[in-house]
């Protein structure tokens, strides 16, 4: 089927944003989806997990734990909420190492646990304001925003770019099948087919794990994306037997060339995907400073934007900017 939204209307790539507003408010917080949609980008992105009770909830990690230790921010970086490892600051009564699966929803709203932001330079934001949402409140959310807010001259209603996260994690460990619920939530919300997402909330799936796509593309037509990094290879030929797109690591859209002062060259994988019928969306732009050029890998990502067809980003307003003037 063609993908109606496939390609954006506005001539310029699709500008996805990493969890929301993320460079600047906690990840997936409704803020943050807020912020991003006024900001003008295209899509939110959420990552899903799974509660106890079969919640589809928007959070990056199976673990919801992370550290107050800057030391191991690395470890936790992306594990950002008030459950902390360091006893002193425990907010959350814990059990079984603060998997999303061991509790259910109500015992997450109960516990009070509230998101924050992974930027600790960028500000600790740490309040009741930042509570975690279910896959449902989010597209409830973007529903509201896209049918109370039209704003003139607007092209498109910003939709959801979805990942399923955990997959073997949920399937081997958990017997859930995190597909299967998204297809059925996205039943509910009539948007499990292309020609009524187009309508209604643009809707991508996208996974590192082929299996979830593989099940959406025997269920529906909705547009899948095989997210991609670098230290993998790829078949690009059978991944166009269920995908629509890639989304690669940054870096996999340039080599390294030591010959040449060091210099990183476009690898010519945006080239390869297309002349396969593929979309290409590279993750993530997280650097604001991508506005004065100063960051190596970000200003090329931006110099190539002409060939891709959409990118993740933690600053969906300035990295729109650059695509509508350069
Ligand atoms: O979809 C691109 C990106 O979101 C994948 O990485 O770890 O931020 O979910 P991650
Ligand atoms: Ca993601």
């Amino acid at each position: 089927t063609e993908v109606p939204y496939m390609k954006n209307p506005e001539g310029i790539p699709y500008v996805i944003a990493h969890r929301g507003a993320s460079g600047q408010l906690p990840d997936h917080s409704a803020a943050s989806y807020a912020t991003a949609y006024y900001d003008g980008a295209h899509f939110n992105e959420p990552d899903l997990q799974v509660t106890k009770d079969g919640v589809l909830v928007v959070m990056h990690d199976e673990c919801m734990k992370s550290s107050t230790n800057i030391e191991d921010l690395t470890q936790f970086a992306d594990r950002r909420t008030n459950a902390t490892v360091s006893t002193n600051e425990t907010y959350f009564e814990c059990i079984n190492d603060f998997l999303v699966n061991d509790f259910t929803w109500q015992e997450l709203v109960e516990s009070g646990l509230k998101l924050r932001s992974r930027y600790k330079e960028r500000g600790e934001f740490y309040n009741s304001l930042f509570a975690p949402m279910r896959l449902e409140d989010a597209i409830d959310f973007m529903l509201d925003l896209n049918d109370r807010s039209p704003r003139e001259n607007r092209k498109f209603k910003t939709g959801l770019y979805i990942e399923t996260k955990s997959v073997g994690f949920y399937k081997q460990e958990r017997n859930v099948d995190i597909a299967k619920l998204l297809y059925e939530v996205l039943e509910k919300y009539d948007l499990e087919t292309v020609e009524k997402a187009a309508k209604k909330l643009p809707i991508f799936i996208q996974s590192f794990e082929q299996d979830s796509l593989l099940y959406f593309k025997t269920k529906t037509n909705l547009p899948t994306v095989q997210l991609m990094w670098d230290e993998q290879e790829y078949d690009l030929e059978w991944v166009t037997s269920y995908a629509n797109g890639a989304g690669p690591k940054h870096t996999m859209l340039f080599n390294y060339d030591d010959e040449e002062y060091n210099l990183y060259k476009p690898s010519r994988l945006i080239e390869k995907c297309h002349e396969l019928g593929m979309q290409v969306h590279p993750y993530t732009l997280q650097d604001d400073k991508l506005v004065y050029a100063s960051n190596e890998i970000d200003e090329m990502i931006i110099w190539e934007a002409k060939g891709i067809d959409g990118v993740f980003t933690e600053f969906p307003r300035s990295t729109l900017s650059i695509l509508k003037h350069s």
